[in-house]
């Protein structure tokens, strides 16, 4: 559990929140993910790939040219340039990829993008491209600023006669005692801070602080003296805060050279970094022009210089890498090479391709000599009928399906025939099947069932004749 008092970008969740819905309920609403059961690369301290471990199983050098890269990465050595993930549909880039955005944690940036988002008819596709590069490079930005912070011991607005209408009645102010570990105080403050409280849906009992200038409240998290015995909780428990009520104090914010250029591109009010970032507006594409990205740069190098603020590059993932064209590839040269670039992780599964936006270079993976030459490449290798059991039971365990006698094997045996992901695909839709039967667990017959009424693509493929229409429409 968190106890840090530096402000998360995931709020935490108010312990007077609505109550979590009931089981069933959640379980029809929550979607399983294609990469839920991956929670890391599952390496020892020393680098070192357990045959299976954090979800993933076997691949272990592809997982530890991954952890290699993500401690460049957290030590900054990584930047400019790229790692190049290729190997057989299903074998786990993706996974991989998803794997180093949870080894390296909330605090770097990680931004995923697929080859084929270039080609946007409002923006321009090296545009793209430089948006992803610039939402890769995180800024932390440390503030001393005055605020009023402790525990809430009284909240009381004070209402008034409201003037406008003859009935209901209006808040006027609001009474809030602070307390801190050397004393407490009373503030009286405006009903638009109120407002704030309500919506962070504060009550006594919180730890939370006041900005002083501009009255933007934040809710730390709950107070140690309420802790309660639960085993688990989503509540942030966090002492009574230390010195006087009304202090200066470091607040620590994580935003990315993208969310500054975006706010800046529609600027409201507001000079200094921290307004800025208050006014991101998250809706609509805006023009971002490299003039603006220039100037925010210079705001950036500045903040930099004076110690306020620190550059935390990240990582750029552009999966299908082979959808780029010639255009973006140069364009990724470039961007490779400028001063701040984040690492960048591409991963494809083309052998030998022509180069898209060119007739006939031809160059492994799609992807043109020039940048292969900037990438370390790694290969993830295909699965044996062990590996895929294991995988299809991990995939089992998350989607909470049961499995008969049998059925494992036989999943492996058809993922060894077809693919690792058609194996991991037949495990849904073979509950439902079990489900009409009146079964809570899935027995070899689904499995045989499902090989009738779906194809796996070898056996689409041969249902195909060699003039490539379906053979004498016999289907
Ligand atoms: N080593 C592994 N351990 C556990 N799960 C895996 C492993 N490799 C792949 N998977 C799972 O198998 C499925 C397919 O893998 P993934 O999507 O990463 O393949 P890919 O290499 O990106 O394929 P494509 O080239 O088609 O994009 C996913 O659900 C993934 O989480
Ligand atoms: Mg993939």
């Amino acid at each position: 559990m968190k106890t840090t008092t530096v402000p998360s970008t995931s709020a935490p969740v108010a312990h007077n929140a609505m109550p979590p819905p009931p089981a069933a309920s959640t379980a029809r609403s929550s979607r399983v993910a294609p990469h839920s059961h991956i929670k890391g690369l599952g390496l020892t301290p020393e680098g070192l790939a357990l045959p299976d471990g954090a979800g993933f199983v076997g691949q272990t050098n592809a997982r530890e040219a991954c952890g290699v890269v993500v401690e460049l990465v957290k030590s900054r050595k990584f930047s400019g340039r790229a790692l190049l993930l290729v190997g057989a549909p299903g074998t786990g880039k993706t996974a991989l990829a998803l794997a180093v955005s949870h080894e390296l944690g909330v605090k770097v940036p990680f931004c995923p993008m697929v080859g084929s988002e270039v080609y946007s008819t409002e923006v321009k596709k090296t545009e793209v491209l430089a948006e992803a590069f610039r939402r890769a490079i995180g800024l932390r930005i440390k503030e001393t600023k005055e605020v009023y912070e402790g525990e809430v011991t009284e909240l009381t607005p004070a209402e008034a006669e409201n003037p406008l209408s003859g009935y209901g009645k209006t808040v006027s102010h609001v009474i809030v005692g602070l307390k801190t570990v050397k004393g407490t105080k009373q503030l009286r403050l405006d009903p638009t801070i109120y407002e704030a409280m309500l919506k962070e849906k504060i009550v006594v009992g919180d730890v939370i602080y006041i900005e002083a200038n501009t009255g933007a409240v934040k809710r730390v998290g709950r107070s140690d003296a309420y802790a309660s015995s639960y085993d688990l909780e989503s509540e942030t428990y966090v002492p009574l805060p230390k010195g006087d009520v009304h202090k200066r104090k470091e607040l620590v914010q994580d935003v990315t050279l993208g969310d500054l250029d975006a706010a800046n591109a529609r600027p409201q009010g507001g000079q200094d970094i921290m307004s800025v970032m208050g006014s991101l507006i998250k809706s609509g594409r805006t023009e971002v022009t490299e003039k603006l990205r220039k100037e925010v740069n210079k705001v950036v190098k500045g903040y930099v210089d004076q110690g306020v603020a620190e550059v935390v590059p990240g990582v750029v993932f552009i999966d299908e890498v082979h959808m780029l064209d010639i255009e973006c590839f140069t364009y990724l040269n470039a961007l490779l090479e400028s001063p701040m670039a984040p690492t960048v992780i591409l991963a494809t599964n083309r052998g030998n391709a022509i180069v898209r936006g060119t007739t006939d270079v031809v160059s492994p993976h799609g992807v043109p000599v020039d940048l292969l030459d900037r990438c370390l490449i790694v290969k993830t290798d295909t699965y044996n009928r062990e590996q895929i059991a294991k995988v299809v039971q991990l995939r089992a365990n998350v989607e909470g399906l049961k499995l008969g006698p049998g059925v494992l094997e036989r999943l492996a045996e058809e993922g060894e025939r077809g693919s690792m992901r058609y194996a991991i695909q037949l495990l849904t839709p073979a509950s439902i099947l079990s489900g009409l039967a009146g079964r809570n667990q899935i027995e070899v017959d689904d499995i045989g069932e499902m090989n009738e009424l779906f194809l796996d693509a070898k056996a689409s493929a041969r249902n195909i004749g060699s003039d490539g229409g379906f053979d004498g429409g016999r289907m």
